[in-house]
């Protein structure tokens, strides 16, 4: 038996960003994975909302959360902007209040003091070699990590990075991912230092969308988190069904978590990953290295997910968002 993966999560919570927390949460609850702590980013919302929204879907989902002294998951906020341009809130596929317009009640909940990147260096110095660092937003807070610590890479279990598109179209640009494209410079960080990263993209993310079935599945589960995953998912199924063709939308974070978990329900393929900075019209887009030639790169392969077994993946999100008591 393998051991239970303990998460640090940084996201930009965001509404499949709350998808996932749920996800996790319900791994929690089942004693299948622990969360020591969450850390936002600018992204989809300004970090402070995506610190409240986080506070609100863990709270939904019973999770305490609390500060550093106190027991609990402390919810940092993080990085309001990127690196080395413009911050830019996706508020057409998140709403303005990152989770669907929703407007829901302040929660019980406060954020912690602690910078997120500074709680990224503090938790992995005092759990050396023990954390999957999951990161489903820009990778602003990971790159200002790594600038604080020289020696994270060597603390950090695994990084695994919902992000980028190489043989698929971008979402944000031609070619680039959204959570690539809103800080390419800290991306291009991640992808160089030498700790094992797993990066899942829209090529995998894409395929996974849910539809009809499955959202009338989740419609019909009459507990209070299958209503709050239902209700929070409405706008985005609004935003995404022009792009799908069909009423349903894409979970693209909740896959990268489950991946982390379960890293067999992935198909992978093993490549040098660099971001373009330069490029007036490819600028934030992730570029791998598929030659077969001699490895000359001195960049770590990164584990880019090509596929994933979609049922499966549906299936055990449907049943995490489930698993919550009446
Ligand atoms: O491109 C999809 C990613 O951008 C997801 O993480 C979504 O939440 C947004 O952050
Ligand atoms: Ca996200």
């Amino acid at each position: 038996m393998t051991k239970a993966p303990a998460f640090l999560y940084d996201c930009d919570t965001g509404i499949d960003d709350a998808m996932t927390l749920l996800y996790l949460a319900s791994l929690v609850h089942a004693g299948e994975a622990t969360l020591v702590g969450v850390g936002t980013v600018h992204g989809n919302v300004h970090p402070l909302t995506g610190a409240l929204n986080t506070l609100r879907v863990l709270e939904a989902a019973g999770i305490k959360a609390g500060g550093q002294d106190e027991q609990g998951v402390p919810v940092a906020v993080g990085a309001d902007r990127p690196m080395a341009q413009d911050v830019h809130y996706a508020v057409d596929w998140h709403g303005t209040d990152g989770l669907g317009n929703t407007y829901l009640p302040e929660p019980a909940g406060r954020p912690v003091a602690e910078p997120a990147a500074a709680q990224i260096v503090r938790l992995a110095r005092a759990l050396p070699g023990e954390l999957t660092l999951l990161a489903t937003g820009p990778l602003t807070n990971l790159g200002a990590a790594l600038l604080l610590d020289a020696e994270l890479p060597s603390l950090i279990r695994e990084v695994v990075v919902m992000g980028g598109a190489f043989d698929h179209p971008g979402n944000i640009t031609t070619h680039a991912e959204a959570n690539i494209w809103h800080d390419p410079e800290a991306a291009d960080l991640v992808f160089a230092a030498d700790w094992p990263v797993v990066l899942v993209p829209l090529d995998a993310t894409h395929p996974s969308a849910v539809h009809d079935d499955w959202l009338d599945r989740l419609a019909a589960h009459d507990t209070p988190v299958a209503r709050f995953a239902a209700r929070v998912l409405e706008f985005y199924i609004d935003a995404y069904t022009p792009t799908l063709r069909r009423r349903g939308a894409v979970i693209h974070d909740a896959l990268a978590a489950m991946l982390a978990v379960d890293p067999d329900l992935g198909e992978y393929a093993h490549r040098p990953v660099r971001v373009e900075l330069r490029g007036e019209l490819t600028r934030g887009t992730t570029v791998w290295d598929a030659r077969s030639l001699p490895a000359e790169d001195v960049r770590r392969p990164v584990k880019v997910a090509t596929g994933s077994d979609v049922a499966a993946f549906q299936e055990r999100l449907l049943a995490s968002l489930q698993s919550f008591p009446a």
